[in-house]
């Protein structure tokens, strides 16, 4: 595994690969690996002739008095991971490598950036969305793995690779979970005992709107909401920021359920501030 903290080169390595006929898959992330990423990365290694992974904590897409001082950094244990799952180079650059000045450029992908994660976290998309965009252009042509964890920034990074043509096949890859249900997440660290216990409330609500829907029948976009909110409300501990069913492309939420739909959902659990989503009557990713 070839590590390089220098964007330029990161260009040259997959650039040379490519014109020795390899297909390109990248995975970016902000490190802290966990069997997540590494289950996604393993997809890339798997489909494609040269796995590149990125791990950079992307200041742009923190808000003020958000996480990114005391996000956690595990350099040397995400790269042993990393070589491990089969990534062949990996990117990792300090910040000032990344960005020589304050970039003024900015990728916005207007709508589809503005509710739920976007709502509550201003600008997130927009630094989300720029930065993908600038690991595409170092990247080059190549196949793009994202999470199902985090749906609605697959539908951005989707959106914006359509909008501006750019030489990428995304990728979807299932979200990995502990027994218990909770979706892997690098915050999962801030959970205490407690909390963690309380945790997979999110993903329990999110099953119960689903059953509401496949099973009972329910076709009421508000009572599937409403049966979420309920089941969140057993586990106090965990603090309900939205939930909602929506159209799976564009997240529009839903008055009156049309299959495949999405059901998302996010709160905080102590410190923690924990997304999931599930799909209900097929796919429809
Ligand atoms: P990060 O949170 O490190 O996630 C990197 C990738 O791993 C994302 O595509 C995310 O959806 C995926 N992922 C996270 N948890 C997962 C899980 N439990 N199962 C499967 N995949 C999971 O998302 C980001 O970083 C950043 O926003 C980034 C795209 C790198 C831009 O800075």
């Amino acid at each position: 595994m070839i590590v390089t903290g220098q964007p330029e080169e990161f260009r040259e390595l997959l650039g040379r690969a490519r014109a020795e006929g390899a297909v390109v898959g990248l995975h970016p992330t902000m490190g802290a690996l966990h069997p997540g990423h590494l289950a996604n990365i393993r997809q890339a290694a798997h489909d494609c002739d040269l796995a590149a992974v990125t791990i950079f904590v992307n200041p742009l897409q923190f808000g003020p008095g958000e996480d990114f001082e005391k996000y956690p950094r595990t350099l040397d244990q995400d790269l042993a991971a990393a070589d491990e799952a089969g990534a062949g180079v990996v990117l990792c650059p300090p910040p000032e490598a990344m960005f020589s000045q304050v970039p003024l450029t900015t990728v916005a992908v207007r709508g589809l950036s503005g509710r739920w994660e976007g709502a509550s976290r201003p600008g997130h998309f927009d630094g989300v969305a720029t930065i993908v965009t600038k690991l595409f252009a170092l990247a080059g042509e190549c196949r793009a793995y994202f999470g199902e964890k985090d749906f609605q920034q697959l539908a951005v990074v989707r959106r914006l690779v359509a909008d501006l043509s750019l030489p990428v096949e995304v990728v979807a890859c299932p979200t990995v979970r502990e027994p218990d249900g909770l979706a892997l997440s690098s915050r999962n660290r801030y959970l205490g005992q407690d909390e963690r216990r309380a945790a997979p409330g999110i993903y329990w609500a999110l099953l119960a709107g689903k059953r509401s829907i496949e099973e009972d029948g329910l076709r009421d976009g508000h009572e599937v909401v409403r049966t979420m909110v309920r089941a969140c409300e057993r586990e106090p501990l965990v603090d309900l920021e939205y939930a909602a069913v929506v159209r799976p492309d564009d997240l529009e939420p839903l008055d009156e359920v049309v299959l495949p739909a999405r059901l998302l959902i996010a709160g905080r659990v102590g410190r923690a501030r924990l997304i999931d989503n599930v799909a209900v009557g097929g796919e429809g990713t």
